[in-house]
């Protein structure tokens, strides 16, 4: 390992962390509101008004790239650029111009594939929608952030590398993988916006769904994991409950993910045995996924008053329980015969925002109150507004998942349900009649959600004005501090 000078805080590459937080906060709002749009569709049709680029097909891709790859990878670059540099004591590979480049390069494929999607232009991959000139350039993209991670890891001045980064880079290992595979395709006409797959048929779905439940695992899962490797000590003020079973976690989970895929394709075309071995792995999967929240939670024994008294921990503690319910969720709904029940209905969508608005986003939230005021040296804005956030959040997930088991479970019974002759006791109108109510409650819940979320852009934008406002003024800061 080569060993550099260790750097002072001030020679961090902060700069390119600010960039990806506040484009991590705009997609996230961007996304969210096309979210609350959806779900407004679903419980009112008129609003596609016939126009087919808002129309709920089109802008459903808007709404999944924009939160799981415009918030979420946004918030993760940033993340694990600050993370990595501070675990590491140095400061980030690549000058300013490589991680620009990955800022630019993301952020620009992302419009691109978004602009496309609502004219119709999409693979019919799901969270795979863009065609093939956005894939490759995603690639590159995806290079330079492994190479400006791995050299900033080699050159770091701690002999040890903190777990965080192990996810961290499994996270960015394991998507390369995924991307790559997932998108091998034909282009038909090089101008053309059009290509087929490598794949037909059964292989086709089973590559598909490889790749994604793995974006679920390391995307949205491992990744966000090191999130809370680094920022749940931190907030506490205390070291990881068990470093220990930090890297049985680590190992475990990255092992299980591969396997499970299939558990998307039950009571398909697919062989039974590929689907058996998916729900095996996919029960095997609570074990890590437990073990990772209950480190997790532990981290804070000792510190417990400070759930009553720090939003920033409520919103990681929050997080963490939702992790927790959601890969309890998770491996229930990959047994064969729960999911005969659950999929094709409205379950699977409650148990995708349990993971990604309880999990996901607030883990996101709560990292991004603690590293913000940080990056730009000054303290928040309003910690009260921090507990507002958190309430309108926590009532909007709590209303979100809540309504989308009445109107998952109640539509999977009525779907099975015959009558003393054998019919079906219900008309698949019937069903979506009955799934209104629920529809619109889930529409309340995101908008409770998405408003929080325009607090928190309040309340880093009143930070930010006052840090600059500090630069300027350093006497006077020094005197109010
Ligand atoms: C204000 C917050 C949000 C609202 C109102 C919302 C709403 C919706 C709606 C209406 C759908 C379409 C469901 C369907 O096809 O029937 C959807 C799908 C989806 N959303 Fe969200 N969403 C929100 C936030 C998020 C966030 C933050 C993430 C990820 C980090 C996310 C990830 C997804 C995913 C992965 C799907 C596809 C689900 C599936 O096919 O089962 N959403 N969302
Ligand atoms: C041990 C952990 C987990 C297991 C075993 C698991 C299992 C499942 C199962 C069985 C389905 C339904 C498949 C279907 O019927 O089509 C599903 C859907 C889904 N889960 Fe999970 N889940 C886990 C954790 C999570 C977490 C933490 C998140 C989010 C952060 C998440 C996101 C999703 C998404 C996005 C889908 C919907 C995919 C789609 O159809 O578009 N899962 N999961």
């Amino acid at each position: 390992m080569a060993h550099s000078a260790v750097v002072s805080s001030e020679q961090y590459n902060y700069e390119i962390v600010k960039k990806f937080a506040i484009a991590a906060i705009v997609w996230g709002i961007a996304g969210m509101t096309t979210g609350v749009y959806i779900a407004s569709e679903l419980a009112w049709p008129f609003l596609n008004f016939d126009i087919a680029q808002i129309t709920f097909g089109r802008l459903r891709p808007v709404h999944t790239s924009g939160v799981i790859f415009g918030f979420g990878g946004n918030a993760l670059f940033a993340t694990s650029y600050y993370i990595v540099q501070r675990t590491c004591q140095v400061r980030l590979a690549g000058g300013t111009f490589w991680p620009n480049f990955t800022f630019w390069g993301w952020n620009l494929a992302l419009i691109v594939a978004g602009i496309g999607y609502t004219f119709g232009i999409s693979q019919g991959r799901e969270y795979a929608e863009p065609e093939w000139y956005v894939d490759i350039a995603i690639a590159v993209v995806w290079v330079v952030y492994f190479l400006i991670y791995t050299v900033t890891l080699v050159r770091r001045n701690q002999p040890h590398i903190y777990v965080a980064n192990w996810f961290f880079m499994s996270f960015i290992l394991a998507t390369a993988l995924l991307h790559i595979f997932n998108n091998l395709t034909m282009p038909v006409s090089l101008l053309g916006a059009k290509s087929y797959s490598l794949f037909s048929g059964v292989q086709d779905a089973m590559t598909q769904w490889w790749y994604g439940h793995n974006a679920v695992g390391f995307f949205l899962t491992a990744a966000f994991l090191g999130m809370m490797y680094y920022f749940v000590p931190k907030q506490a003020g205390r070291p990881v409950y068990s470093y220990r079973l930090s890297i049985v976690h680590f190992w475990a989970l990255s092992f299980m993910y591969m396997w499970v895929g299939t558990h998307h394709l039950h009571w398909t075309a697919i062989p039974d045995w590929t689907s058996s071995l998916a729900a095996v792995f996919s029960i095997l999967l609570l074990m890590p996924s437990w073990g990772g929240m209950i480190n997790g939670i532990m981290t804070l024994s000792g510190a417990w008053d400070k759930l009553r008294t720090d939003p920033i921990m409520m919103f990681l503690i929050t997080s963490l329980s939702f992790y927790g319910m959601s890969t309890f969720e998770g491996p229930m709904m990959s047994l064969k015969s729960v999911n005969a029940l659950s999929h094709y209905t409205d379950w699977t969508v409650g148990h995708v925002h349990s993971g990604a608005l309880g999990w996901v986003a607030m883990v996101s939230i709560g990292s991004f109150y603690h590293m913000i005021p940080r990056i730009w040296n000054t303290t928040i804005y309003s910690t009260k507004l921090i507990y507002t956030h958190f309430f309108l959040a926590t009532i909007g997930v709590i209303l979100y998942i809540t309504a989308l088991w009445v109107s998952g479970i109640g539509q999977g019974l009525m779907l099975r349900a015959f009558d003393e002759y054998g019919n079906l006791a219900y008309t698949f109108v019937e069903t979506v009649v009955f799934m209104h109510g629920p529809l619109v409650a889930r529409a309340i819940g995101g908008m409770f959600f998405l408003s929080g979320m325009f607090v928190m852009a309040y309340n880093v934008y009143m930070t930010i004005a006052r840090a600059k406002q500090e630069e300027k003024t350093p006497v006077i800061a020094a005197a109010q501090a």
